[in-house]
C-alpha cells in the first residue's frame, strides 16, 4: 500500500488524504479542504516545486548524481563536454555522438563582432565582470530571432548550442576588457577547457595552455554543471515558465548566481583565509566564529549536512594544480582550519562540513583568475545545468506559468486623503 497522509481542517472537521511518492505529497489536496487556503513556505524550504529527472542529490548522505551517475565516477573519468551531453540527453554519448557534439561546440564559440565592439566596449572601464556577463548573456539573444521559437526542438537545440559554446567567449571577453587587453578569439584546435584558458591568459605567442592545468578547468567545470533546484537554476525556471527565451532566462539565472549569498562565497574563502593570515591564528579564529563573530566561510549548506562530495574531488585536484603551480601560501591555513572545525563539537553538532566553496577559490587563484572573475567561472559550466532544466520545463505538461501567492499584511481599505489633509 502506498504511503499517504491525512491533512484534518480543524475548523470544519474535513479531512483528504494523499499519496506520499518519493518523500512529497501533492499540496493541491488542501484547496479540497479550503479553496482559498494556503501554505506559508518563505524561501521554499518544504516546497518540491517540480518533478525533475537531472540530478539527485541526498545532503544527509553527501550524494550528488547527475542522471544517476555519481559525481565522483564522472569527475575521475569524463569531460566536461560528455556531461554536457549527459545532462542535456539523459544518456552518455557513443563515440560519434560525442564527436559530433564536441565538434558542433567548437565551431559555435565566435561570437558576432558586434557584441565586443560596440556592446563590451560600450562598458565603463572598471566594470565587474559578472555584470558584463549577465548583460552580454541577455544581449546575446537579440543576435538571433529564432530565439523565441522555443518550441521548435531544433530551434532551442540551436539555442542550446549556441549559449554553451559562447559562454566562454562572453567570460573572457569580460575579463579581458576589465584588464585592458586585447581580445583573443577562440582557437577551434583546443577542446572547451584549453580554449577557455587559451583566451583568458594568451599574452604573445608562446603562451601553452598546461595540459595538467586545463584538466582542472574541465574537472572545476563538470562539478559545477548541475546541482538541481538552487537558487539560479529556480531563476532559470521562474524566468522560463513565462516561456521568455534561453538567453534572457539564463540572464536572469546569473543574475542569481552573481550574489554571494550563492555564487560569490569562494571569494569570502579566500578573504577570510587572508585575514586569518598565519597558522596559529587559527584556534582563535574558530573560536571568534564560535562566539558568533561572523561565519566560516566555504562551511556548511542549506541541503548537505555532511562533507560535500565537490569539496572532497576539489581538495584533491588543489593538489596536482599546485604541482605545477607552485603551492598557493593560503592552503596550509585552509587545511587547518578544516581540520579544527571538523573536530569541534560546535561544527559537528550542527553538521558543518567543507562546502564546494572551501577549496574552490585556493585552486581557481592558482589558475591565476583574479576573484572577480570566480562566479562567472561558476556561470560557465552552470548555463548546461540552467538549459537542460529550461528544456525540462518546457516538456513538463504539470508545468505552467510560476506564479506563488502571498499572506497579504497590509492595510485594510481606506480613504484617499488630500495631499493637504495628510
Ligand atoms: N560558520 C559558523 N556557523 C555556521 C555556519 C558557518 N559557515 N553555517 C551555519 N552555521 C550555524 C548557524 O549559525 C546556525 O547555528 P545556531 O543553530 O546556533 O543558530 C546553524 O549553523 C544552522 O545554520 P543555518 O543558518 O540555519 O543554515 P542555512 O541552511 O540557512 O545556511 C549556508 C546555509 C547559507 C550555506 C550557511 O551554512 C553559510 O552561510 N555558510 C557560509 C557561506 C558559504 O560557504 N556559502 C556557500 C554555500 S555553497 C553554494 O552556494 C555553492
Amino acid at each position: 500500500m502506498a504511503d499517504t497522509i491525512t491533512l484534518i481542517d480543524d475548523r470544519t472537521g474535513k479531512t483528504v488524504t494523499v499519496a506520499i511518492n518519493d518523500g512529497v505529497f501533492n499540496s493541491s489536496a488542501l484547496r479540497e479542504l479550503d479553496p482559498d487556503l494556503r501554505m506559508y513556505d518563505p524561501a521554499f524550504l518544504s516546497t518540491a516545486a517540480c518533478s525533475s529527472s537531472i540530478t539527485y542529490l541526498d545532503g544527509e548522505a553527501g550524494i550528488l548524481r547527475y542522471r544517476g551517475y555519481p559525481i565522483e565516477q564522472l569527475a575521475e573519468k569524463s569531460t566536461f563536454l560528455e556531461v554536457a551531453y549527459l545532462l542535456l540527453n539523459g544518456e552518455l554519448p557513443t563515440a560519434d555522438e560525442l564527436d559530433e557534439w564536441a565538434f558542433d561546440v567548437t565551431h559555435h564559440t565566435f561570437i558576432h563582432e558586434n557584441m565586443r565592439k560596440r556592446f563590451v566596449d560600450g562598458f565603463h572601464y572598471d566594470a565587474h565582470p559578472m555584470g558584463m556577463f549577465v548583460s552580454s548573456v541577455a544581449a546575446l539573444g537579440t543576435f538571433y530571432p529564432d530565439a523565441k521559437d522555443i518550441f521548435n526542438k531544433q530551434s532551442l537545440d540551436r539555442q542550446t548550442l549556441r549559449l554553451i559554446a559562447k559562454v566562454p567567449t562572453l567570460a573572457a571577453m569580460a575579463y579581458r576588457f576589465s584588464m585592458g587587453l586585447p581580445f583573443v578569439y577562440p582557437d577551434n584546435s583546443l577542446s572547451y577547457s584549453e580554449n577557455f584558458l587559451n583566451m583568458m591568459f594568451k599574452v604573445g605567442d608562446d603562451y601553452k595552455v598546461d595540459p595538467v592545468l586545463a584538466r582542472a578547468m574541465d574537472l572545476l567545470f563538470i562539478l559545477h554543471a548541475d546541482h538541481e533546484q538552487n537558487c539560479g537554476t529556480t531563476a532559470m525556471r521562474v524566468v522560463a515558465s513565462s516561456q521568455s527565451d534561453p538567453y534572457s532566462a539564463a540572464a536572469g539565472a546569473a543574475s542569481a548566481l552573481y550574489g554571494p549569498l550563492h555564487g560569490g562565497a569562494n571569494e569570502a574563502v579566500l578573504h577570510m583565509l587572508r585575514e586569518i593570515g598565519t597558522l596559529e591564528n587559527v584556534p582563535a579564529f574558530v573560536q571568534s566564529v564560535k562566539d558568533g563573530n561572523g561565519k566560516l566561510m566555504g562551511f556548511g549548506h542549506r541541503v548537505y549536512k555532511n562533507y560535500d562530495p565537490r569539496a572532497t574531488i576539489i581538495k584533491k585536484a588543489a593538489y596536482e594544480v599546485f604541482e605545477v603551480t607552485g603551492k598557493n601560501p593560503l592552503l596550509d591555513i585552509a587545511l587547518k582550519l578544516e581540520q579544527t572545525a571538523v573536530e569541534d563539537e560546535y561544527f559537528i553538532s550542527r553538521k558543518l562540513y567543507p562546502n564546494v566553496d572551501f577549496y574552490s577559490g585556493l585552486i581557481y587563484e592558482a589558475l591565476g583568475f583574479p576573484a572577480e572573475m570566480f562566479t562567472v567561472l561558476f556561470a560557465i559550466p552552470r548555463t548546461v545545468g540552467w538549459l537542460t532544466h529550461y528544456a525540462e520545463l518546457l516538456s513538463d505538461k504539470e508545468q505552467k506559468i510560476s506564479r506563488p501567492r502571498q499572506r497579504y499584511t497590509g492595510a485594510s481599505e481606506r480613504n484617499y486623503t488630500k495631499i493637504e489633509a495628510r
